[in-house]
């Protein structure tokens, strides 16, 4: 019964564990808050990281500190993939950061250099059981795909061309591959779910203030569902 993590970015994504969740303990470290308790009868760790790569990269190492065995990252992002409606939910096959770019120095875009990995690949056992889960729950509506990670807002169709077609992104968020890198530097699993909340594009703004929290919930769905099949 090893120890599940859930890390959302804002507040409308952590708000339904703190409904949801049976608290037994409270940590508070570099301004962060984490809860632990129980979930559907399983050990869980949970927190807002805050918006962003290093809020993330904190409080993913904060959680791995506090013994989480795995952690899952629960929130909203932005389609890149044409398929993807508002609202449908991205499993994360790895992650990246799209907005690291030695490429002057002759690397890659997204590649961290003289680092082995910079495409960080999911735990396998995980995205299986989100993939099942998402059948489950959002038929039709659930794909496994990269996810793309970058403290940028992006609300363009440039960018979403560049990001889909350079990059292979499905969606766009702000803190997965951080979290990610940091689960990879302790050798701990995860996967990232994020439900659509806009496409990126011109009316990225707009949508996300509509639809975030619809989307955030459906994702919370999504995660609540993972833990109790875990
Ligand atoms: N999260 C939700 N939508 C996003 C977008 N368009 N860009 C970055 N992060 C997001």
């Amino acid at each position: 019964n090893r120890k599940m993590g859930i890390i959302g970015a804002m507040s409308e994504e952590v708000e339904l564990l703190h409904r949801h969740v049976e608290v037994t303990q409270k940590h508070e470290k570099a301004g962060l808050t984490l809860y632990e308790g129980t979930l559907h009868g399983r050990d869980v760790v949970y927190g807002k990281s805050g918006v962003g790569k290093v809020n993330a990269a904190v409080c993913t190492q904060f959680m791995i500190d506090l013994g989480a065995g795995g952690i899952c990252f629960t929130g909203v992002a932005g389609a890149l993939d044409p398929e993807l409606e508002i609202g449908d939910l991205v499993i994360s096959s790895s992650c990246v950061q799209h907005d690291m770019d030695a490429s002057p120095l002759g690397f890659a875009r997204g590649e961290v250099p003289f680092q082995e990995v910079s495409d960080y690949a999911a735990d396998g056992t995980l995205v299986e059981l989100a993939r099942q889960t998402g059948e489950r729950l959002f038929p039709g509506r659930c794909l496994v795909g990269k996810v793309l990670s970058g403290d940028q807002f992006i609300a363009s169709r440039e960018s979403v061309q560049m990001l889909r077609e350079e990059m292979g992104g499905a969606c766009v968020e702000m803190e997965g591959a951080a979290l990610a890198q940091v689960c990879w530097m302790n050798g701990t699993p995860f996967v990232v779910i994020r439900s659509m909340s806009d496409k990126a594009d011109g009316s990225a703004q707009v949508n996300f203030e509509t639809f975030t929290q619809e989307a955030a919930d459906r994702s919370y769905r999504f995660v609540s569902a993972l833990v109790e099949a875990l």
